[in-house]
């Protein structure tokens, strides 16, 4: 077998391309992100049959929607993990019985959006909380939203199959009481069980179209770990809409790394990355 073939990837090709991917995802690909884009998008044009760059954004302009989120699906960094920056998770279980309290006495129940879930591994970290917080008062519903831009992920996400050596959970008890196990050709694997599978509405949403399928009034939002790829504008255009989408008293939850320094915006600080709407 011939191993994977180099096509030259040309600075206007990367222009035209990186252009692109800002215009329909607002993830900035700098310069120094050239190596990076051609070895993500190589094996795409050798099984589309192309032999350059150039035909590859010819098909892109021609082709439409389809071609261009499969492109997206290839830029973007996906990493995530269950229970990722924990402290998080720690303070979900605290702040729970205080929003649990105020959806009672407007008679809804609890809203949850993970709104850049990648695989799923954090809405189903959400839900864990969220499940076992209900084991202890019961009275509350809930629901979370998981999305992203990525259908790829969202399928994995959907499908809630992750390996068993990547599920390192705060609890070794929650594994049995979450997870079945797979046998024979699923060995190493394990599967969310239905009933917190059934808590998660699974839909992709880009954090910048026009209007976003979930819900407004949310009481918790993990926006977490994806501002880092967009420039200052689009993340206080999105801090704007993410404080819109919030209950008031809602909190926002964005990734260690991505303090809100330098972006105007009218949330208390109340933790380490963590904001809350004030009402
Ligand atoms: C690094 S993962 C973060 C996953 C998870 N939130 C965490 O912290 O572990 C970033 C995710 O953001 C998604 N993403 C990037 N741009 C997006 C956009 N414009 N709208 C929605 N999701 C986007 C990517 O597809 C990717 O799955």
């Amino acid at each position: 077998m011939p191993g994977p073939v180099e096509i030259p990837l040309s600075p206007e090709a990367f222009d035209w391309l990186s252009e692109l991917i800002y215009r329909r995802s607002r993830i900035c690909l700098g310069e120094d992100k050239r190596v990076l884009l051609a070895s993500r998008l190589g094996q795409r044009l050798q099984s589309l049959g192309l032999a350059t760059y150039e035909d590859y954004c010819h098909l892109l302009a021609a082709a439409g929607d389809d071609e261009v989120a499969e492109l997206i699906d290839l830029v973007s960094t996906n990493h995530t993990r269950f229970f990722r920056e924990p402290v998080h998770f720690e303070l979900l279980r605290g702040i729970l019985p205080d929003l649990a309290r105020r959806a009672l006495g407007a008679g809804r129940s609890l809203s949850l959006w993970s709104a850049a879930a990648s695989s799923g591994e954090e809405a189903y970290s959400m839900a864990i909380v969220l499940a076992e917080s209900a084991a202890e008062r019961p009275a509350v519903g809930w629901t979370i939203e998981a999305s992203d831009i990525s259908r790829r992920m969202l399928d994995r996400c959907r499908m809630g199959i992750y390996e068993l050596k990547r599920l390192q959970l705060p609890d070794g008890a929650w594994r049995g009481r979450y997870f079945l196990r797979g046998f024979g050709e699923r060995e190493g694997l394990a599967r969310v069980k239905p009933a917190l599978r059934r808590r998660l509405s699974v839909r992709q949403v880009n954090l910048f179209q026009d209007r976003y399928p979930v819900p407004p009034g949310q009481d918790v939002i993990f926006c977490r770990n994806v501002m880092i790829y967009f420039d200052q504008p689009s993340r206080a255009a999105l801090l704007a809409r993410l404080t819109d989408q919030l209950a008031p008293g809602g909190y926002l939850f964005v990734g260690h790394t991505e303090s809100l320094t330098g972006i105007p915006h009218t949330l208390e600080s109340c933790g380490p990355s963590v904001y809350r709407r004030p009402g």
